[in-house]
């Protein structure tokens, strides 16, 4: 049995198995003739932070496959009045076929796998946000023109840096980070992706000029300034990150045919412009869109691995 946690547990084989399963499973749903793969299984989705695509793509998904999907969120399940991750996971593991969870620490996560009994997927924790990478690789193959996308990730250095950075390290191709200063990667996170870089081919830099990681760039890319959980640090995040918004002549400096992506929800005026968010660079509703298809990917190829046992 596998659980899907960080990427960091996965070869460049087995990600790319997932995402072509994601591309077949695309292409049947849109031709109609999408096999009930996991009839009469039960996700269970724990949420103990907000969400719109995450929520909406596990549920439609799992629906889709032939089976069913149950919301619990900590401000109503026993999880919110201090049921331990360790209990919860053992008694949901009794009654789902998988879960998916999203929380606040990855410590948290990987406990909750340890005790579970039926896959867990990480559906974002302050560390990582792994499902969103398989979507966002799923449209840089279907948008980027380039043959060996360069991309360049721009704005703070978070959950959703640290799997890029593991992307690019398993599979191979060239990261460029921009942060500004006190807001760089987690150091353990570039430790051992420079490390798994090595043995891939892929360059992974970091730089404090957005400028310098978006010049030729094929995607460029950025996220919200202010995660989950760090509202408080708005005022001050907002005048750290002067000058990273990606906008009109920041995307000038990539590649003339550069895409945009963003794992949104996105905040108009300060990591991106308006213009770059609705211009023709943009493919961030293909790449929500996506989130449906590679999440669907996922739990068949997560389920299929229970059957090779
Ligand atoms: N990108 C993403 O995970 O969106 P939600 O927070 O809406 O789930
Ligand atoms: N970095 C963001 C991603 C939201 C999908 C957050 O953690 O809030």
């Amino acid at each position: 049995m596998r659980h899907f946690l960080t990427l960091k547990e996965y070869t460049k084989e087995e990600i790319l198995e997932i995402i072509e399963l994601g591309f077949k499973i695309k292409k049947k749903l849109k031709k109609g003739k999408l096999k009930p793969y996991l009839k009469k299984q039960t996700l269970a989705m724990i949420f103990e932070k907000s969400s719109t695509r995450t929520r909406m793509s596990f549920e439609t998904g799992m629906y889709q496959l032939g089976g069913h999907a149950i919301f619990l969120s900590s401000n109503d399940s026993q999880l919110g009045r201090g049921e331990p991750m360790k209990d919860t996971a053992r008694v949901v593991s009794r009654m789902a076929d998988m879960v998916m969870i999203r929380t606040f620490s990855q410590e948290s996560l990987e406990e909750f796998a340890r005790y579970a009994s039926v896959p867990v997927i990480n559906g974002l924790t302050d560390l990582y946000h792994p499902v969103q990478l398989l979507a966002d690789y799923m449209t840089m193959i279907e948008h980027s023109k380039a043959k060996d996308p360069v991309v360049a990730y721009v704005g703070d250095g978070n959950n959703m840096t640290h799997s890029w950075m593991w992307l690019a390290a398993k599979l191979g191709f060239e990261l460029r980070i921009a942060t500004p200063k006190g807001y760089e990667a987690d150091s353990m996170v570039i430790q051992e992706t420079l490390t798994e870089a090595k043995k891939s081919g892929a360059k992974i830099t970091f730089t404090y000029d957005p400028k310098e990681a978006v010049k030729d760039a094929d995607v460029v890319t950025t996220d919200t300034w202010i995660s989950m959980g760090l509202e408080e640090e708005k005022e001050q995040r907002i005048k750290d990150f002067t000058g990273f918004i990606v906008d009109e002549k920041m995307m000038a400096l990539a590649k003339k045919d550069a895409i945009f992506l963003h794992c949104l929800p996105a905040y108009r005026g300060y990591e991106v412009s308006e213009a770059v968010l609705e211009g023709p660079q943009s493919v961030i509703f293909d790449e929500a869109e996506n989130r449906l298809h590679a999440q669907k990917g996922l739990m068949v190829w997560l389920d299929k691995q229970r059957d090779k046992e």
